[in-house]
């Protein structure tokens, strides 16, 4: 198995002043404040922060799991709450916890970051093992109707909303399904900063095998709409 950390220095560098600013919060805490507040809540792939810090306001406790320290630095950086903790731990192993979860989330395609179904599963079950039985998961995944189209075009440049600059975009798929994106930021004046991400890029009923395969009952799928990059996802542990 491959443990390898797709989320390095580059991208924490970037990800809240030329990432996030284009993916606003609101929504996302909407759908899961029913199931965060007054909760024990685990959020997986935790990033700097950017759900994490409002949902902290509604929730019981939280801790966020990354495998990026660099990711993890930025978000220490900002002093979280008390009842907030960082784990340096990678979802495709077992979660080092033994108090259980009333709710777990993740959110903008963190558990994408894998090479395979299987890899998938196992990331889910590695989930469900840490969750009450009838804790929720919610989960934002990569939706192929936003994706398929961009593998076709294969690069795309696109001014960044909160800059002056722009973001070009390559993006492959492989026969085994992972989608390679290749980001390149170009900010006037600025030295251009480059990383690339990978992630499985499977059907919304994949998505929703794997999630029963791991011990999930499927509750809800909101579609993404349009060109909105993730589909949102509400199940529950079934045992
Ligand atoms: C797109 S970012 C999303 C961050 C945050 N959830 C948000 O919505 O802003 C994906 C995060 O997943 C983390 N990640 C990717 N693979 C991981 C793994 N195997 N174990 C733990 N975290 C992982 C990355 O380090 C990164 O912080």
């Amino acid at each position: 198995m491959n443990h390898d950390v797709q989320y390095g220095t580059a991208v924490a560098s970037v990800y809240d002043s030329l990432i996030a600013p284009a993916m606003p919060t609101e929504e996302a805490v909407e759908r899961l404040r029913p199931y965060v507040t007054g909760a024990r809540v685990l959020e997986i792939g935790v990033g700097t922060g950017r759900v994490a810090l409002p949902v902290a306001r509604l929730a019981r406790g939280l801790i966020g799991v990354d495998n990026s320290k660099a990711m993890l630095d930025e978000l220490r950086g900002k002093n979280p709450p008390a009842h907030v903790a960082l784990v340096e731990a990678d979802f495709r192993r077992p979660l080092p916890f033994t108090e259980p979860f009333e709710a777990a989330y993740s959110t903008m395609g963190s558990l994408a970051c894998v090479h395979s179904r299987e890899e998938l599963v196992t990331a889910l079950t590695h989930i469900c093992d840490v969750l009450k039985p009838g804790g929720s998961l919610s989960l934002e995944y990569y939706a192929t109707g936003a994706y398929r189209p961009l593998v076709e075009q294969h690069t795309l440049t696109v001014p960044m909303p909160h800059h002056g600059g722009t973001s070009t975009f390559t993006v492959t798929l492989d026969d085994a399904d992972v989608l390679t994106m290749h980001t390149r930021l170009d900010e006037s004046g600025k030295p251009p900063v480059e990383f690339s991400e990978q992630v499985l890029l499977i059907e919304r009923k994949e998505v929703e095998a794997c999630l029963a395969e791991a011990g999930f009952a499927v509750e809800r799928v909101h579609p993404a709409e349009g060109p909105a990059p993730y589909d949102w996802y509400t199940a529950r542990s079934d045992h």
